[in-house]
Formats: structure tokens, sequence, C-alpha cells
């Protein structure tokens, strides 16, 4: 062992130099930040008010061509996130977007994952997935898996606003954030996809519970995921009627998740969709989580409790729960339904081992579990 002379902290901060210059750094320098006793979160609770954006989504409409604006998409941006890389979670992009009556946005593909929630149109705005064009209704959920050509646009009389949620972020984290545009077909170079599978398709094909017709194609694109597309909202809501007086989830209230028909789990590898019904009066137990989500109000309003403060949300609203914050829902009102749908990062936590889950009990003592995804 060499032998110390002179001054120690000098002697250190010469190894620290020397470390630099050799584009490496002593651990002990950085244990607390690599190994936190909670995840260090950057992000915070945030509520989106719609009544705020919607005069300005429809002026962006009037002022903005769509050849200026690819996708005219307004991207929320969590007051926490990193200003070099905007997003609304840390593993998610949201975006109220608006299509003018008329408006045909040219096909592209990308390697993350997407979707659209409707919020406004007259039914004759649409997303052609892989060939199949898919006209959305209020609180319809459209799903472009990664790897698949898509195309927007609107043959309504009516502006269409969609709120959209991506994992671009998770593709940037993994250096894989991939787009194309050169759609053809048969050679030729096309400003939209051909309809060969007409609209509500895979509804049909893999719409109904523990039925699969035996010819129906289940691959789409480059995609491995769910073979199908588009949900329909009185669907998701007739079963949230059908269920409404069972107990429910103690966190969540009565809440349903999209699933691949495929497998039985989440529509996307990165991201799980929930619809969930708050009761007239309702007030969920209180937990927190790992993965991230992204709330949009569909009906009524309510309040989230977000590490103890009250953040209040009406329709069309967004909102989020960063990682691991406490949260519970409430719904005051006596005679209303609160509806809230719900985008979360769980599957991506849980394939990678990620998920971790703390649960308040009626008793306020505090539970911990992992494995199983929540919103
Ligand atoms: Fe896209
Ligand atoms: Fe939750």
């Amino acid at each position: 062992m060499n032998e110390v002379v002179g001054n120690i902290e000098q002697e250190r901060q010469d190894v620290y130099n020397a470390l630099v210059g050799l584009d490496a750094f002593g651990f002990w320098l950085v244990q607390a930040d690599m190994e936190p006793a909670e995840p260090p979160v950057r992000e915070k609770p945030h509520v989106w008010r719609f009544a705020e954006f919607e005069p300005l989504l429809h002026r962006a409409a009037e002022i903005v061509p769509h050849e200026l604006a690819d996708r005219r998409g307004i991207i929320l941006r969590n007051p926490g996130c990193d200003p070099t890389r905007p997003s609304t979670t840390n593993t998610q992009y949201c975006a109220y977007s608006i299509y003018n009556p008329g408006e045909v946005f040219t096909p592209h593909i990308h390697s993350a994952a997407a979707s659209r929630m409707l919020l406004e149109s007259d039914g004759k705005g649409y997303t052609n997935v892989e060939g199949e064009k898919c006209y959305l209704e209020r609180g319809d959920l459209i799903i472009t898996p990664g790897g698949t050509w898509h195309d927007h646009g609107n043959e309504g009389n009516e502006p269409m606003i969609w709120v959209d949620m991506l994992d671009i972020p998770v593709s940037i984290l993994f250096n894989a954030a991939k787009f194309g545009w050169d759609y053809k077909e048969n050679g030729v170079k096309m400003d939209r996809q051909s309809t060969t599978r007409s609209h509500l398709y895979s509804k049909r094909h893999f719409g109904v519970g523990g039925i699969r017709p035996r010819f129906a194609q289940t691959r789409l694109g480059n995609d491995t995921g769910s073979p199908q597309l588009h949900w329909k909202y009185e669907d998701v809501r007739s079963v949230l009627d059908a269920t409404r007086d069972e107990t429910g989830d103690p966190y969540d209230g009565i809440i349903v998740d999209y699933v691949n028909v495929m497998d039985g789990g989440p529509v996307q590898k990165t991201q799980n969709f929930s619809m969930q019904l708050i009761r007239p009066g309702e007030h969920t137990l209180s937990h927190r989580h790992t993965n991230s989500t992204v709330y949009v109000c569909i009906e009524g309003s309510g309040a989230t409790i977000i590490n103890g403060k009250k953040y209040d949300w009406t329709e069309n609203d967004v909102f989020c729960v960063p990682s691991y914050h406490w949260h519970e829902h409430v719904n005051a009102n006596a005679k209303e339904d609160a509806v809230i749908y719900s985008v979360s990062d769980a599957p991506a936590l849980e394939k990678l081992g990620l998920f971790w889950e703390e649960r308040k009990t009626s008793s306020g003592s505090i539970v911990t579990s992992g494995n199983t995804i929540s919103s």
C-alpha cells in the first residue's frame, strides 16, 4: 500500500481529476444518487385544464396549416420534466390534437407505441392503422402499436379533437426512437393508405371476450401485439355499468383494463390502458407505485389527492400522477358518475422487474407488494 504523503485532500482531488481525465469517476462520490431510499422523481403532479386549451386548439387550427404541423398536436409538458426533453411524465408524451374538416395527414411509421382517445368529432374523423380505417366517436380508443403504418384525417364537418398518448420517452431512453414517412403501395408513394380492412374490422374479429375467428389475421405490420385496434366507449361503459354494484378495487373503484385478446395482457408492450368509474360519493384508498399514469376525465368531475394535495378535474382535463406518489380518487358528487381514462407505463416496469407498490389499508397501515399492474 502506498503511503499517503502531503495533504490528503489534495491527494483525493488529484485522484478525482485523474479519473475525470480518463472518463471515469469514483462510485463513492455519487453513491447517494445511485442508491436512493425512494425513487428520485423529477416530474410533478399536474392538471392541464381543457377549458384553457380549447380556444388555443381552435386558434391553432385556424392559423397553423397542416403543411407546417405534420400532426397538429399540443404536447402537455410536465412542469418538473427535463426542459431539454419535454414530456408529460418520465415515460409518456400526451397531447391534445385537432384536425380540421377535410384535412388528410400523410402516413408515417415509428418505433414508439401510440394511442388516441377521442374527445370531440361528428364521427367522421379517423385513423387508418395498417389499412383498417377507424372512425372515432367520443370515448373510443385507437391504438397504433410500434411498427405499424398509420395516417389520420377528418372527413366530417366539425373539428376533431383527441388525446394522444405515446411512449416516445421510452424509445428515446433506449436510443430506439425511429420514424419513417416514405409510405408506398406497389412502389408508388401515397398520401394515405388504402383501406384494406373496413371500419371496426378488428373489433368484429377480436372484440368479444372468449371468442376468436380461426381465420382472423393476428399480425399487423411489424408488430406482434394486440390485433384489436379499436375499442368503442359504449362497450367499455357497459362493463363499468354491469359491475358497478361489485366492491371494486379499493384503490381504483370500478376499473377495467383493455386487454390483448391473444394473451390477456396489456394491449401495448409499454402501456396499460384503463377506464374507471368513480361512483357517486366514492373515495378510494391511497396507494403509490413505480409506474406513472396520465389520466383524462371522460365523464363528470372529481379530484385526485396526490401526496396530500387535492387536484380537481372535470371533463376533458388531463392530469398525471408521477411515479411513487401517494394518490386516491374522490367523487364528491352524490348523484353523478365520474369516469376517467388512464394510460400507465406499468407493463414496461413489470417486464423490467421494476414494478413496486405500497398500499395503505383502511386502518392506515402500509402494505408493500409487487408484480401486479395498477393504474
Ligand atoms: Fe404516429
Ligand atoms: Fe394508482
